[in-house]
């Protein structure tokens, strides 16, 4: 919960750095206390519901409010995250972000990133939605620190997202998930009727050049997804992005260190293996982006 305050007042931050901006407002009053379910109310740096529970602005600009221990495995961690963003900013993935952003340009009011990482898509969506507030959840305190730099509109907070949410009934306009655990009930409890959920999972070509460098995508993956969501949700489109690229050395070992094979990159000689790539490397980036109306 209430973590220590260390000092904020002596960091300089660059104009095009928000990692020192508080919530936006549309984000405090759309959370809810993680302990007791309770409104919360932004006081200086800290999030506090009328209970007395409290949580702190980390100094990189999210807030935490998981209380329990998450297992190993879970949460990306510093090298994985790193190794994202560098391969993010390269651009292989601009067609996706563009797309995302394309599907999410009329959203309004606030935009929860299911597992946002870095920020990357989230940005790209509130730069093509102005009127929209975004909040980036993930388990990943590494990767926040990076959300909550990503744009001037977003918040991040630190939540696992097979727990109920902390945030109220109703609350968001759009959904993202980009990658990342899917929790149907939660999409459905926090959009208002009619919001948009849109889902971007890797299709099974997605990077199969890399053969088992990276980890295998389960096959009918949109099948199981669409199954998943039916309860609560309606399809209203299913969009291909594919292309192929040639990726540097470097970013060929992003791509592996980034993904699920980050947890496992000493297994299978994989390490070594990355180690080893010298030349370019063509590969197919190839996603599917689903959209669904809330019922
Ligand atoms: C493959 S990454 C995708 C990140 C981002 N959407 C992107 O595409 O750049 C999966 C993300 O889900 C997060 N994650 C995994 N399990 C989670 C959980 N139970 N709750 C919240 N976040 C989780 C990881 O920390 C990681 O940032
Ligand atoms: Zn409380």
């Amino acid at each position: 919960m209430s973590g220590c305050v260390t000092s904020w007042s002596n960091i300089t931050m660059t104009s095009s750095d928000h990692g020192n901006d508080p919530l936006p407002p549309r984000v405090v009053e759309a959370l809810r206390c993680s302990v007791c379910g309770a409104l919360l109310m932004g006081v200086d740096r800290t999030l506090r519901c009328e209970e007395g529970h409290s949580f702190d602005l980390a100094r990189q600009g999210y807030v935490n409010l998981l209380h329990a221990r998450i297992p190993a495995g879970t949460a990306d961690t510093a090298p994985m995250v790193a190794a994202r963003a560098d391969f993010l900013a390269a651009g292989a993935y601009r067609p996706l972000a563009e797309e995302l952003a394309r599907v999410c340009a009329e959203s309004e009011g606030l935009v929860i990133d299911a597992g946002a990482g870095t920020g990357y898509y989230l940005a790209h969506i509130l730069d093509a939605a102005p009127a929209a507030t975004g909040l980036a959840l993930d388990v990943s305190a590494v990767a926040l620190r990076r959300a909550a730099r990503a744009h001037p509109r977003l918040g991040a907070a630190v939540w696992n997202l097979w727990e109920r949410w902390p945030l109220g009934d109703e609350v968001a306009s759009t959904v993202v998930n980009v990658f990342a655990p899917r929790n149907g009930p939660e999409f459905h409890r926090v959009l208002r009727p009619g919001g948009l959920l849109a889902v971007a999972s890797p299709a099974p070509d997605h990077l199969r050049e890399l053969g088992d460098l990276v980890l295998a995508v389960a096959d009918r993956k949109e099948e199981r997804l669409d199954g998943t969501l039916g309860e609560y949700f309606a399809r209203t489109s299913r969009t291909a992005v594919r292309r192929t690229t040639v990726l540097p050395p470097d970013q060929v070992r992003q791509a592996v260190a980034m993904g699920p094979a980050g947890h496992h990159l000493d297994k299978g000689g994989r390490r070594e293996r990355l180690a080893a790539i010298s030349e370019a490397q063509e590969v197919t980036v190839s996603f599917t982006i689903s959209t669904y109306r809330r019922l």
